[in-house]
């Protein structure tokens, strides 16, 4: 076993009220790409501004969402990985908050109960005029459907560039990671605010926050210890 192993393993035997919070990378061995890895990161073939941001919906609405209910079908046809299932086996032993960047379904399929979807969920479309929420097989619809309710125009339930985060989401955050004596974060490059935040309030309340992620991040220099793989090898590794 590491070192670094070791460290993360006494650490989280010590908690009791944990925060699990998740970026992409999480997901990233269930066969979800990521944003911003090179060659295979979302970003690197695909312009954020045209895909997710209000501007890029109101020029192209059609495009939009064609996008992400690709992206959901894809979410559909994959499956939690052990990093997930890891993480949903570790609130039988301990209170565990999972925070999420992440708008796949993938924790809650492998047994965990959400706290908060900071960014939002690719299964949670709503209508852009009247705010009606869609059930979840909207989200695949093909092509672009119409609010039943008013006819106006149905989208993405996800959070876009520039737009606020759920009011409720954001506090459900902010209070699990007030009350966290420890954060595992997976996955996350870090660079995306507010959600990058909460690793450092963390840090700064002086718990300590364990990383796992394959790659340093800008979460690193808050982390206590950084476990250096992935989470479909490394969570199962810490939690058993
Ligand atoms: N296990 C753990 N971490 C991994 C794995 C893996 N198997 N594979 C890659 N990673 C790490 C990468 O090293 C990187 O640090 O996951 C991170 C992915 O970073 P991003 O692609 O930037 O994803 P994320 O941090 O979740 O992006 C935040 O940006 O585009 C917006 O709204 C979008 O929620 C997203 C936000
Ligand atoms: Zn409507």
């Amino acid at each position: 076993m590491s070192t670094e192993l070791a460290q993360a393993r006494s650490l989280l035997a010590e908690a009791t009220r944990a925060v699990v919070f998740t970026g992409a990378g999480m997901s990233a061995e269930s066969g979800v790409p990521t944003f911003r890895d090179a060659l295979t990161g979302m970003w690197s073939t695909h312009d954020p501004a045209t895909l997710a941001s209000p501007d890029g919906w109101a020029a192209d609405p059609d495009l939009v969402w064609a996008w992400y209910a690709d992206r959901a079908a894809n979410v559909r046809e994959v499956t939690p990985n052990a990093g997930h299932r890891a993480v949903a086996a570790l609130a039988e032993r301990i209170e565990v908050q999972v925070v999420t960047q992440n708008v796949d379904d993938l924790h809650e399929r492998a047994g965990s109960d959400v706290t908060s979807h900071l960014h939002g969920s690719l299964f949670a479309p709503r209508c852009a005029d009247c705010g009606r929420r869609e059930s979840p097989d909207v989200a695949l619809a093909a092509p672009r459907p119409r609010c039943e309710l008013c006819g106006g125009s149905i989208r993405p339930g996800v959070v876009w560039f520039g737009e606020m985060l759920p009011a409720d989401a954001w506090s459900r955050a902010e209070t699990a990671v007030a009350d966290a004596d420890l954060m595992i974060v997976v996955g996350t490059t870090g660079v995306v605010y507010p959600a990058a935040e909460l690793p450092e309030r963390v840090a700064a309340r002086g718990a300590p926050v364990i990383e796992v992620n394959p790659a340093e991040s800008a979460v690193t220099r808050f982390a206590t210890v950084r476990l250096d793989g992935g989470a479909a090898q490394m969570l199962p590794a810490l939690i058993a």
